[in-house]
């Protein structure tokens, strides 16, 4: 076999030496078609060929077919190496690191509001209470007149309030739900209606928008006893303690007699502080026996059935489980406040 010829030899190790160097797939083309391209080394030493020594024609064709696909197979080769080299840069971009905290998404839950409510619910549905709702609008006469509370009191005032076009108004407390359920009703019967109530006010223990717990029993032999025996057993499940209970007593025109309660302060144990005001109590909320009139309004005969009722706050109830210091922080639904709950 004729040794190749010198010119061809190191034009076939320079573009060896310049794929090996080529490392990107664009470099490699680049080198690729400067020899063996269109216009490339080696294309014109085979246009070329023509005008060669007719007795080297032959032999010099050869070589440069060799020189080409010498050239050729270490391009394929590079190019190989170049495609291995970045799908492994690549895959090195992406790497996962399993000791990175996770992002979970993000769970919804449950309000403290509705946590507590809940949480209430759950001890008078186990005392044998249903639940009874009603509309957050409401009429006159459920929010007050059935309630025995006359159009000049002082709690129909607009201070106090929220009344809407056309009659109607936000309710002002759960007790309306009073009239709902018993109306039509034949005792006995117990029920809660838990549920959101409306008044003109604003201050870091009040919003206009709050929620109540109402509760109410009839029956032909309820009394006051009855009341506060339940009163007693739902403070101690609230309060995961042994508060004391204090009964003041008190005007509502829907009971009679009334009575306003009040616990023992569970920051200092009854001794007095900044909390409760230096008195030792916090105010709880309002109960008392039905008023007669209300019964019979309900169509429920008062000369045979007697029955309790009770309603209290459950924002309050609220900021001192969770040691919420303002009742505005509950409703803004800041998720930065929220989250710590
Ligand atoms: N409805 C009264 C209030 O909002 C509370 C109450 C309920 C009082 C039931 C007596 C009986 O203040």
């Amino acid at each position: 076999m004729a040794a190749e010829p010198s010119h061809l030899v190191s034009l076939t190790e320079r573009a060896i030496a310049e794929i090996v160097d080529a490392d990107t797939i664009h470099a490699l083309n680049a080198v690729r078609s400067r020899y063996l391209g269109r216009k490339g080394e080696v294309t014109s030493v085979l246009r070329s060929l023509g005008d060669a020594d007719p007795s080297e024609r032959a032999s010099l064709g050869q070589a440069a077919n060799r020189a080409k696909q010498a050239i050729e197979d270490r391009v394929a080769a590079r190019r190989g190496e170049i495609e291995n080299a970045e799908r492994n840069r690549a895959l090195g971009r992406q790497s996962i690191d399993v000791t990175l905290p996770g992002a979970g998404p993000l769970a919804g839950r449950l309000h403290p509001i509705s946590l507590v409510m809940r949480d209430m619910v759950e001890f008078f549905t186990g005392m044998g209470f249903s639940i009874e709702e009603g509309p957050e609008v409401e009429t006159e006469y459920n929010n007050f007149e059935a309630l025995n509370i006359p159009d000049e009191h002082p709690a129909r005032d607009e201070q106090d309030t929220f009344y809407l076009e056309g009659g109607n108004l936000l309710r002002t407390h759960t007790s309306s739900v009073q009239i709902r359920a018993m109306t039509g009703r034949e005792p006995p019967f117990r029920f809660i209606a838990p549920g959101r109530v409306y008044r003109h006010d604003l201050s870091p223990r009040h919003s206009p928008m709050f929620h109540q717990i109402e509760g109410f029993m009839v029956d032909e032999d309820v009394n006051f006893a009855d009341l506060k025996g339940i009163l007693y057993a739902f403070a101690r499940h609230l309060m995961q303690g042994d508060p004391e209970l204090r009964f003041r007593s008190n005007h509502f025109p829907f009971t009679e007699p009334s009575a306003e309660m009040d616990y023992s302060c569970r920051l200092c144990d009854g001794q007095g502080c900044k909390v409760c005001s230096h008195t030792g109590w916090m105010e709880w909320g309002g109960c008392g026996m039905i008023h007669p009139r209300v019964l019979d309004r309900c169509g429920i005969d008062s000369d045979r059935f007697q029955g309790f009722a009770f309603g209290m706050g459950i924002d309050r109830a609220a900021l001192l489980r969770y040691g919420v210091p303002h009742l505005r922080l509950l409703f803004e639904g800041d998720l930065r406040f929220l989250e710590q709950i």
